[in-house]
């Protein structure tokens, strides 16, 4: 049978809102370290060595680490940044990233993350292996950092100067010990 009119009209709507609606987020890397391969890991696979990734949907239970060659597969030995990036279908179950520090996983090079394209800025910095802002047990909720921005992105920063990561201070749920930008000369 022919495609009515009505038919194609409707696909024609279905695609352009699916087109509209379709959600994504980037992960991006900034190393400046000057060494190791910043490692992505979604779904038990590695899905990128430095460049950036673009999930389509969620990007669930995602790790990350700069592997400077100490670090195992999921990122034993090394710091840890957890994510999950998803558009919130309830309140306050969107976004949420943290650094973990809890016991394999130790601090091999200072890291950091932060939102972009919403909740920018927000994030957290680990650059002392007794940070604040780090899980050391795993009931240490509050170093999460939660977005509830559609389509957020993410970006991961090793070795950062301090200013290229703006931990946003003042939410709430956070007990991030900032760190102080440095003076500009
Ligand atoms: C990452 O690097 C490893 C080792 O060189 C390689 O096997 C893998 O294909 C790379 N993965 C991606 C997503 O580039």
């Amino acid at each position: 049978m022919a495609p009515t009119f009505i038919t194609l009209f409707l696909s024609v709507l279905l695609a352009g809102s699916a087109v509209v609606n379709a959600e994504s987020h980037t992960i991006r890397f900034d190393n400046q370290c000057g060494k190791g391969t910043p490692t992505l890991i979604i779904g038990g696979h590695v899905v990128s060595n430095g460049s950036d990734f673009t999930s389509s949907g969620p990007a669930s239970s995602g790790i990350a680490y700069l592997q400077t060659g100490q670090c195992l597969f999921n990122g034993e030995n090394c710091a840890l940044t957890e994510f999950t990036l998803g558009n919130p279908t309830c309140a306050g179950c969107g976004s949420s990233v943290d650094i973990s520090l809890i016991p394999p996983h130790a601090l091999n090079v200072p890291t950091a993350f932060s939102f972009f394209n919403g909740c920018d800025g927000q994030g957290a910095s680990c650059s002392t292996p007794d940070c604040s802002t780090a899980f050391f047990k795993p009931d240490d909720n509050q170093v999460q950092v939660a977005c509830q921005t559609d389509n957020v992105d993410l970006l991961i920063t090793f070795c950062g100067g301090g200013s290229s990561s703006t931990p946003a201070s003042t939410s709430s749920h956070r007990k991030c010990q900032l760190r102080a930008k440095p003076l500009l000369q």
